[in-house]
């Protein structure tokens, strides 16, 4: 063995090792200096480690970790994962007041290499910076075409679409004893977001286009989870992406799979005599590129599919735990129908204050995004003595949010508490914080355009259900309410299937 080639090898090994550490206390420093003395230190949790901080101590569910950790430190934490600095806030005055008061500073969204790709550099809503004019523009028609005088428009067809999933749901139990019913909550989702979007529907879950393009939202959504972008995080780990193909990987599926989708969906949409949005927004004059009308769709579709499956999955596992409460809030159906012979539309919610209540409790008690989306801070500020540096992230903890202090008996399921406060959770999120009640649809200019749009979604769903059949367990036993696991930006329950058996008292 040559002994001085070994020696260089070595000093190599030292050189790189220390230029690694420097450059990392490096980055370390220019992004964490605080400009200004804070009064009040933001707690670390104790397992970071050097260079990862605190990226392998997150484990399989990030939200559940940082539920623990906000448990034992307080409602704010400090998290470091690799160059990047995290802060997690699970109390909703001080979210509040960091997102909403100081919103003109904490409206960034972070960018990453994937991020980029996925909004063709910044495009559409989602991952678009507020500093940017076009971007405005775009949020603005986004929030006007889900308006409520908008949705209006369409309540017939989502109730359509609510009495085919029931239909479905039950047909599929009686053919297989049961089924797992999130792929019934994305088709749904999906078909009401493309009605809207581009006239088009899916014929059921089964058809194979669906399930295409339902392969186009998970794998969307598992791409853009923040841990895919390691050298957003581990910048001297770049070459591993390089090796591991997992940024061509990531372009070819945007290119060659997504796009020429969206593609094919937009020209159809704009080709249609039924109205879309897509048409709208063309008719009014929008001088989108095709790029533009891509990001602009796959921001509605990807926001609004899993989110809603995720919701209303919950929703249903707790009515089957708890079938003293969806007994009582199928008679509150069922009166509604004996008085007026038919279901209500979504106008009517407040004749049925019970069924609002166990709505807004089951995504209390189990809010199916574990963060919010991260904003990042475009400078420094300091909010209740805490200092956030400029280009830290911060996210809403919504397990902590929810599940903590804030709300009383919190680990409680009890419907009972929203009694008194039927306003729409769409309303409430434009409102003061010491009305809202909870906390899913996120904050201030960033917060969800889709909200009233959910809301309609789920509450069609959920009282064509309880009109038509009860929810039950399958034959093994009852579903686990108090697993979870991950799905992309979601977090939804262990997979067990669910009997919707057709009521024999049924008034529809
Ligand atoms: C239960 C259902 C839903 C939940 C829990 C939910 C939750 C959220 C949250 C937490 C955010 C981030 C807010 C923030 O950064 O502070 C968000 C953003 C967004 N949501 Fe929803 N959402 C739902 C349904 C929908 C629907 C149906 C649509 C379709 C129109 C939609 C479209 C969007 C868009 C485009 C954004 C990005 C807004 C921006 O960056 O400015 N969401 N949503």
């Amino acid at each position: 063995m040559n002994l001085s080639i070994e020696k260089d090898k070595k000093t190599a090994i030292v050189l790189s090792t220390v230029l690694l550490f420097t450059s990392y206390k490096l980055i370390r420093a220019l992004t964490n200096k605080p400009k200004s003395q804070s009064t009040k230190e933001i707690p670390v949790p104790g397992s970071s480690y050097w260079y990862v901080g605190h990226m392998f101590s997150l484990g399989e569910l990030p939200g559940k970790t940082v539920e623990e950790w906000h448990r034992q430190l307080g409602p704010i934490i400090k998290l470091y994962l690799g160059v990047q600095t995290w802060i997690m806030i699970a109390d909703p005055i001080l979210a509040h007041k960091v997102f909403v008061t100081n919103s003109a500073k904490t409206s960034l969204r972070p960018k990453s290499h994937f991020t980029d790709l996925y909004s063709k550099g910044g495009k559409g809503v989602a991952f678009g910076q507020p500093s940017d004019v076009n971007w405005k523009s775009t949020r603005a028609k986004m929030q006007d075409a889900f308006v409520p005088k908008q949705i209006e428009k369409y309540l017939d067809s989502i109730q359509w679409e609510a009495q085919e999933l029931v239909h479905q749901l039950v047909e599929d139990t009686v053919k297989e004893e049961g089924v797992i019913p999130f792929d019934y909550f994305k088709w749904y989702a999906i078909n009401t977001v493309f009605v809207l979007s581009f006239a088009k529907r899916f014929e059921r879950v089964h058809d194979p286009e669906f399930k295409t393009f339902s392969y186009i939202i998970e794998r969307t959504s598992k791409i853009l989870e923040a841990v895919e972008d390691l050298p957003g995080f581990l910048p001297s780990a770049s070459f591993l992406d390089y090796f591991s193909g997992r940024k061509s990987r990531g372009k070819h599926f945007f290119d060659d799979v997504r796009d020429p989708t969206f593609r094919r969906y937009i020209a159809e949409a704009l080709s249609s005599d039924k109205p879309n949005i897509i048409k709208s927004i063309k008719e009014e004059g929008a001088n989108w590129s095709e790029e533009e009308y891509i990001a602009f769709t796959a921001d509605i579709i990807s926001a609004g599919t899993d989110t809603i499956g995720g919701s209303l999955w919950w929703n249903l596992y707790l009515m089957c735990h708890y079938p003293a409460c969806q007994k009582t809030a199928a008679n509150e159906v069922d009166e509604f129908f004996r008085l007026n012979g038919r279901l209500p539309h979504f106008s009517e919610r407040t004749q049925l204050p019970y069924i609002i209540s166990v709505m807004k409790e089951c995504m209390r008690f189990r809010p199916t995004m574990q963060f919010g989306l991260p904003h990042s801070t475009q400078e420094e500020i300091e909010v209740d003595g805490y200092i956030f540096p400029k280009g830290c992230n911060i996210v809403s903890s919504m397990h902590g949010m929810h599940l903590g202090s804030y709300f009383e008996n919190a680990n409680t399921f009890f419907p009972e508490r929203y009694m008194g406060n039927s306003k729409t959770m769409d309303a409430l999120r434009k409102g003061k914080i010491e009305e809202r009640d909870q906390f899913n649809f996120g904050w201030g200019r960033r917060s969800c355009p889709g909200t009233y749009l959910a809301e309609v979604e789920m509450f069609l769903a959920f009282v064509q259900i309880l009109a038509t059949c009860t929810i039950e367990p399958p034959k093994e036993g009852m579903p686990d309410i108090n697993g979870i696991r991950n799905a992309g930006l979601n977090v939804v329950p262990p997979h067990c299937k669910l009997r919707f058996v057709k009521r024999h008292d049924s008034l529809v």
